[in-house]
């Protein structure tokens, strides 16, 4: 990771004063793991800048502009992106700590071939990305209060966070829901009580003319939300 991902973490009034942070410094704000979170605070407190309201403006800016690209180059990417985008994975809440999150990443050449066999058609442009990584869980691998399936939902906030991270890094990141189970077992040998939820493919931006005629218009058309108005209920439904 560059100096300047510490640089982008501030706003723009306190970049200068991170830009000149001894380099010690500026490897304490970008290495996001593990209990060095708590060292990064008090160094941006310590510098006079506003780490949490920093980071908070950045990851907004982040979610708002993030988009599940489907033109992936084929370019290969650095082990260091892909532990960091594990562990942004590793972090997500569960309930009462669950994690019932399990990572198979797919970076071998010959995996991804056999992999790519499993495909729907309708999501054949994740044969260009260099990285695929399944996330499985079992079924009672989440908690079990009000009877509801959590292990989708700590399997959910887990490939939220993966998305963010690789979106951070200038990778593109796209879950997907398109393949056939079985087939992704008998491959990567994934054990039959576990099920997989989704695929995600991660990769560095290609060229969108590469993609056939439908996927192109696809990456064109903008990426809409419902509004606030329709699914936000103030104090009653
Ligand atoms: C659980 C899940 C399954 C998805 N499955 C597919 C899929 O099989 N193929 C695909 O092209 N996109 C798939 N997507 C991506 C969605 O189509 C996409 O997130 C949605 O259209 C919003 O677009 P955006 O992520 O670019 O904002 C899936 C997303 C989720 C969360």
């Amino acid at each position: 990771m560059s100096a300047s991902k510490g640089v982008m973490a501030c706003s723009k009034t306190q970049s200068t004063r991170l830009m000149n942070m001894r380099p010690a410094h500026i490897i304490l704000a970008i290495s996001d793991l593990d209990h060095k979170i708590v060292l990064h605070r008090a160094k941006y407190l310590l510098e006079g800048c506003d780490w949490l309201s920093a980071k908070t403006e950045l990851i907004l800016e982040e979610i708002l502009i993030r988009r599940s690209g489907r033109a992936f180059s084929n370019q290969s990417v650095p082990d260091e992106m892909l532990e960091s985008i594990l562990e942004a994975g590793r972090r997500a809440p569960s309930c009462a700590n669950t994690q019932a999150w399990n990572f198979i990443v797919l970076k071998n050449k010959d995996v991804l071939e056999m992999a790519h066999e499993a495909l729907s058609r309708g999501n054949s442009w994740g044969k260009r990305a260099p990285i695929m990584l399944i996330v499985a869980a079992r079924e009672d691998g989440g908690c079990s209060s009000h009877g509801l399936p959590y292990f989708m939902m700590d399997v959910g906030l887990a490939t939220e966070n993966i998305l963010l991270q690789a979106f951070h890094l200038g990778l593109l990141a796209h879950p997907t829901a398109g393949w056939n189970e079985e087939k992704l077992k008998d491959i990567t040998g994934i054990p039959q009580e576990y099920r997989i939820v989704t695929v995600i493919f991660i990769g560095y931006e290609g060229d969108i003319e590469e993609l056939d005629e439908r996927n192109r218009e696809k990456e064109k058309t903008p990426s809409t939300r419902r509004p606030l108005s329709e699914i936000v209920h103030w104090d009653k439904w």
